[in-house]
């Protein structure tokens, strides 16, 4: 699968966000080693922290099929923004223990733009297990 047929699919994904709140929809598409695509979007709540993202709606939609960081090939996350879509902290947090660290990331827009990058880009020296 190329990287504009994730990001197609993380654009299909986007139309599934529940973002009553902020009216910011964001869509995710997590390419497996096996094919399978798991998709993500933001799902917001009237208690705003509890909105929860769209890359890590697919990552945990993919944990919970079964799949693991070394099944993951690459992510696409993509919004209505100027330039291409950037993770949050949290997410990166998240991705820095679940995504292998330079698998690609690609992050994109609705009109084009497309930004490759890694976990080990996005947040170097993160905190992990290790450290506890
Ligand atoms: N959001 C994501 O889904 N991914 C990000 O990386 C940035 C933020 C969502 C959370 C919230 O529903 C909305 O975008 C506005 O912050």
């Amino acid at each position: 699968m190329t990287k504009e047929e994730l990001v197609a699919l993380a654009i299909e994904a986007r139309e599934r966000s529940y973002s009553p709140y902020s009216h910011f929809a964001v869509g995710a598409a997590l390419l497996c080693r096996d094919g399978s695509v798991y998709i993500g979007a933001n799902i917001e709540n009237a208690s705003y922290p509890l909105c929860m993202c769209a890359e890590r709606t697919a990552l945990y939609n993919a944990l919970l099929d079964g799949k693991a960081q070394e099944d993951f090939l690459a992510l696409a996350v993509v919004a209505d923004t100027e330039g291409p879509t950037s993770p949050c902290g949290a997410c990166r947090q998240v991705l820095s223990e679940l995504f292998p660290p330079e698998a690609p990331i690609y992050m994109a827009n609705l009109s084009g733009a497309l930004q490759e990058t890694c976990v080990h880009e996005l947040l170097p020296f993160a905190f992990d297990g290790e450290d506890l």
